[in-house]
């Protein structure tokens, strides 16, 4: 197709939902989140006690689940004609999310959700596979990381703004934990695609990195 895409991947807190929302926001490109897909099955999942180490039945679930993402300020995740904004980041569905996301049925049958919503209009979509397996022709492929520390204080912070109580050292296992799943599994695994530029966000403020990947884009038109 002729859109525009811009594939964001990397680990957990590295700041790629807020870079991808910026970034679209800019550039006049759809938005879209693919980890509250991965999110929105889990969250059904767990709803319905489907065991995680069960592929056939949440293969089956993911086939007859609904799951779109509307956009706004904030972008809204309706699951089945339900809201379930909020819902998908209880700490249940970030503890279990990986889990799900190991299964091959389950991948196969969002990419292909994620690859059609990239058919019908430019996107910046972000993930963990975007730029190697949904669009590895993307337009522009960026992997944003940063250091597990600063990466655990920026979602104790997000998650204090939303009331959570937060065990800072208990936060830092869980995203290595999530990581390390990630990063191991044997389906699109988390690693950067050949062609990917590389931004450690460690030490840069949000702004700094929106800019230096819209200086990009710019650059080339
Ligand atoms: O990005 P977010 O933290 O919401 O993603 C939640 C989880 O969904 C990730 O830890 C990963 O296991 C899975 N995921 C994935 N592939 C994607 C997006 C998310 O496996 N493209």
């Amino acid at each position: 197709s002729n859109h525009k895409t811009i594939a964001i991947d990397g680990p957990a807190g590295a700041g790629k939902s807020t870079v991808a929302r910026m970034v679209a926001q800019k550039l006049g490109l759809l938005y879209i989140d693919t980890g509250a897909m991965y999110r929105a099955i889990t969250l059904k999942a767990l709803r319905e006690g489907i065991r995680t180490d069960n592929p056939a039945a949440l293969t089956e679930l993911a086939g007859r689940t609904n799951v779109e993402l509307v956009a706004g300020s904030k972008q809204q995740v309706i699951m089945d004609g339900e809201d379930v904004t909020e819902a998908v980041r209880y700490p249940e569905v970030c503890l279990n999310v990986s889990k799900i996301a190991q299964i091959s049925g389950v991948r196969a049958i969002l990419v292909e959700q994620q690859r059609r919503l990239a058919e019908k209009s430019g996107v910046v979509m972000d993930g963990r596979d975007i730029g190697t397996v949904v669009l590895p022709r993307a337009n522009y492929k960026f992997f944003l990381t940063a250091s597990p520390e600063e990466r655990a204080r920026r979602r104790a912070s997000e998650l204090a703004t939303k009331g959570y109580t937060i065990d800072i050292e208990k936060l830092t296992r869980e995203i290595q934990e999530r990581d390390y799943t990630d990063s191991h599994r044997a389906v699109s695994p988390l690693v950067p695609a050949a062609d990917a530029i590389v931004i450690d966000s460690s030490g840069l403020g949000i702004e700094s990195v929106v800019n230096m990947m819209i200086d990009l884009v710019e650059k080339d038109k």
